[in-house]
């Protein structure tokens, strides 16, 4: 099982404990701080690494299920991850059930030196399926370390059921590296007020609160990831404007996974211009990855002409959604655009450039998440792989919060989260 260096609990993370008691269990990497009813586990990097392997496994989960992506893993007291799990989508073990069920024999009986580390509080919800909280608290699980609170009602719910049943529970570690995945399903939460989806309530009977989201926005969009490719130097395309390919297979291999989770697939006439790209989820060997129906949504953005011979036309999305051609705005009102697209159903845009698109949307703050594959290569020269964000000074840096990170081949793949421009903080 996927191991980790040894236990460092007691380190430098601090993690928000919800609930006032917290009992002395062992492995317990909570303590009681101060007369604030708060507490604080200080979680060293093995927690860190923990939650890190278990949000990957969440990716591995169906990402436009009415079911949110979690992940699991189970931690033994020298730091070991001897179970993981995930949930596989509406109607499957739950994350956590998963793990438990994974549990090697020898550590059977004793469940109370684990601690359970998932990517989202566990549900206390009889759906399909039972209660996460109450088969975590019946395993004998002696802690439970999540990443994002239910955030449909913060006062009740999976914690506090474990933390009657004399579980330590602490919250809040990774937490917005697992709200940047969970948004695409708490958006469509958003949009669908009046869904109620197993599991999104922790407490049978109550449903999830849009007007309680963090994520409320006042005109509906999908979520958007802007993804480009570029050189060390920050380089998009040589000076001619060729840019096929600056990273190798296995980024693009990663690419085309990821445009198959996608609803739709932007690009700008600059670029449906330069490169006659075909937009497709494919896999290496040039086979589609997902069905016609499954296969982003090709969209123009830009008022030059689609031309006839362009591959978009052949996009097999098309047939499958009753297009004659891709979609196209003018560029004009992005909000609008991205409005219009959501009405269409769409959830996840995935935007592929070029530049001048990419900086658009960023400047207009518009971006939940980039995907930058940085290949170890230079280019010089004036196409870089993004162009005016309408920042003169410094106050006006745009922070961005590293989510993910990992070499591919020779490249290197860097996802991370744009905050909230209000939130700078003017550090450097
Ligand atoms: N490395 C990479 O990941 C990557 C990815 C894609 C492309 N590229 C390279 O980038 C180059 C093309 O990029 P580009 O910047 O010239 O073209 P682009 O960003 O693909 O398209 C820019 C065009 O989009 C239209 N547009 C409409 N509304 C817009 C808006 N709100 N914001 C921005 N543009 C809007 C405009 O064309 P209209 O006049 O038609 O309205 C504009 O000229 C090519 O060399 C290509 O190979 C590299």
């Amino acid at each position: 099982m996927h191991a980790i260096p040894a236990a460092r609990l007691g380190d430098d993370v601090r993690v928000r404990m919800r609930g006032t008691q917290v009992p002395n269990a062992p492995a317990n990497p909570a303590r009681s701080s101060d007369a604030m009813n708060e507490v604080t586990v200080q979680a060293g990097e093995t927690l860190r690494a923990a939650m890190r392997r278990a949000l990957t496994l969440a990716e591995r989960g169906p990402a436009n299920d009415p079911n949110p992506q979690v992940g699991c893993v189970l931690l033994g007291p020298d730091g070991h991850i001897v179970a993981e799990g995930w949930h596989r989508g509406a109607g499957t073990p739950h994350a956590e059930v998963d793990a438990l069920s994974q549990l090697p024999a020898a550590w059977r009986g004793r469940e109370r030196e684990l601690v359970a580390v998932v990517t989202l509080e566990p549900c206390n919800h009889t759906g399909r399926t039972g209660p996460c909280a109450v088969a975590l608290a019946e395993a004998g699980i002696g802690t439970v370390v999540y990443a994002a609170s239910d955030p449909g009602d913060a006062s009740s719910g999976g914690a506090d059921t474990l933390r009657e049943a004399g579980v330590t529970v602490a919250s809040g570690l990774l937490e917005d590296e697992a709200l940047a995945l969970l948004r695409p399903w708490l958006d469509r939460q958003s949009s669908s007020a009046h869904d109620v989806v197993e599991c999104i309530r922790r407490d049978s009977g109550t449903a999830y609160s849009p007007a309680h989201s963090v994520f409320t926005r006042s005109r509906p969009r999908p979520h958007v990831t802007v993804k480009w490719a570029q050189t060390l130097d920050g380089r998009a395309a040589a000076a001619d404007g060729s840019s096929q390919w600056i990273t190798g297979v296995d980024a693009r291999g990663d690419v085309h996974r990821r445009r198959a989770e996608a609803d739709a697939i932007l690009v700008g006439t600059g670029t449906l211009l330069t490169d006659n790209p075909a937009l497709t989820a494919r896999s290496e060997t040039g086979g589609l990855l997902v069905p016609p129906a499954e296969q982003p949504i090709p969209v123009v953005l830009g008022r030059r002409e689609i031309p006839a011979s362009a591959n978009l036309y052949q996009h097999p999305a098309l047939v499958a959604h009753g297009l004659d051609a891709p979609l196209q705005f003018a560029g004009d009102d992005l909000v609008a655009h991205l409005e219009a697209l959501h009405d269409r159903g769409v959830r996840r845009l995935f935007v592929e450039g070029g530049p001048t698109v990419a900086s658009s949307f960023i400047a207009a703050d518009l971006v939940d998440e980039v995907l930058i594959y940085i290949a170890p290569a230079l280019l010089g020269g004036p196409r870089l792989a993004l162009g005016d964000l309408g920042i003169d000074s410094m106050p006006g840096i745009k922070r961005l919060r590293i989510i993910h990170f990992a070499q591919l081949g020779a490249d290197l793949l860097v996802k991370a989260a744009i905050e909230d421009h209000h939130q700078n903080d003017g550090g450097h």
